[in-house]
């Protein structure tokens, strides 16, 4: 790493009392869930009490972290050591369906919850409708905030192809929920009863009976009857996403984008970092996880293979061969390094006011305590 890199000491936030949310954020793969998990365990063990909202965790992670089903409940995590004062961890996995029920029951009487509820149209669109994981979590996130019993939450983001759609998430549901397809699908049914509006009436018409065509009779029936039933709901979804995003934005609030040390992903991540400071986002760094250092950094690339040829020329039995096996081990592993340094100085030359973190590459996937106890250890100062 180039010494111009301001490093991130992700200690120094978590140790921050007034950081109050964490938002782990990137493209698929690079590590959200297991820094987001490390991250809470860390805090807790220096004495916050923390809730970690996790997105699909892995099998074994998730067990874990005593989580064993969805049930879009924060659970203690037990076997976190204890720190002076004591802090406390729970985590939980997003439910995006029955969060999206929650919010319907909040805000419909019963009756009326139920119809929706049971509305073919709503079952799909809280189960499958691209942007619903997103929406949720931030949702949930809102959920956990207002609740305040607990003094740092750290959220791990759905995997998005897009870096959009998770910022996005809020509004475009918002947009979605009362959009102007959903009010002209609608219309027809709420203007029919009236007169003076025929003429109108039948241009709606036209335009429903295409698109009739298009998503079948039925489906549509269920998205007027579905609309109907949400629409005195139009304002509080609306007026949810925008506290959302207030949050977002709040002072209290850090960003922190992952990314490993290759270049897709690091494109991505410079892409979500521009995303980020141009929506004002609180960004507190990136994070290149996975990084690939060798214990024996003296020993260079080139010194290496050419020790390693001196032993060939020496070729006398099978501890030579294992020597430059070794020795030609070390020189791509050190290859690697370079490589991944200067990716990340072609980083910090485009983002010169971004500080990195490190977290360098377990030998193994991480699915314990220990294994996030492990990588937390990089988040302190060096
Ligand atoms: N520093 C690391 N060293 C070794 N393995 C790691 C490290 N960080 C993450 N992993 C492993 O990489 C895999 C992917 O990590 P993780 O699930 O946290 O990524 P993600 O960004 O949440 O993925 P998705 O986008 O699919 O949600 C997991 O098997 C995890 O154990
Ligand atoms: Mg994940």
């Amino acid at each position: 790493m180039s010494s111009d890199t301001t490093p991130l000491v992700v200690d120094q936030l978590i140790d921050d009392r007034r950081t109050r949310i964490i938002v782990c954020c990137g493209s698929g793969g690079v590590g959200k869930t297991t820094i987001a998990a490390a991250i809470g365990l860390r805090a807790a063990e220096r004495g916050r009490h923390v809730v970690v909202l996790t997105v699909d965790p892995a099998r074994r992670l998730a067990q874990s972290m005593g989580l064993s089903s969805l049930d879009n409940t924060p659970r203690l995590v037990t076997g976190v050591r204890h720190a002076e004062p004591a802090g406390s961890m729970h985590a939980m996995m997003l439910d995006m369906k029955r969060t999206f029920d929650e919010i319907v029951e909040s805000h419909a009487d019963p009756d009326r919850a139920a119809q929706i509820l049971a509305n073919p149209f709503y079952q799909s669109l809280s189960s499958s409708f691209a942007g619903t994981q997103e929406y949720m979590a931030m949702e949930k996130l809102g959920q956990l905030r207002r609740a305040d019993e607990w003094d740092l939450i750290v959220v791990d983001t759905p995997p998005s192809r897009s870096a959009l759609d998770f910022l996005d998430a809020p509004q475009r549901l918002g947009r979605f929920l009362d959009g102007r397809l959903l009010r002209l699908l609608v219309a027809p049914a709420r203007l029919g009863g009236r007169t003076g509006l025929k003429m109108l009436n039948a241009g709606f018409g036209m335009v429903t009976g295409a698109i009739t065509k298009i998503i079948g009779s039925q489906l549509l029936r269920d998205v007027q009857t579905f609309v109907s039933a949400m629409d005195t709901m139009f304002g509080g979804f609306r007026e949810r996403a925008e506290y959302t995003y207030r949050l977002l934005r709040a002072p209290g609030t850090a960003f922190l984008v992952l990314a490993a040390p290759e270049p897709d992903a690091l494109r991505e991540a410079s892409y979500f970092v521009e995303r980020l400071e141009r929506d004002d986002m609180p960004l507190a760094g990136l994070i290149l996880n996975r990084v690939h250092r060798s214990p024996a950094a003296r020993l260079s690339a080139a010194r290496s293979l050419a020790a390693a040829e001196t032993l060939q020329g020496l070729d006398d039995g099978e501890s030579t061969a294992l020597g430059m096996t070794a020795l030609r081990l070390h020189a791509e592993r050190m290859r690697q390094a370079e490589s991944e340094r200067r990716l990340a100085r072609r980083f910090t030359a485009a983002h010169p006011l971004v500080p990195v973190g490190i977290v360098p590459a377990q030998p193994d996937d991480v699915h314990d305590l220990n294994g996030l106890r492990l990588i937390g250890e990089s988040f302190a100062a060096t």
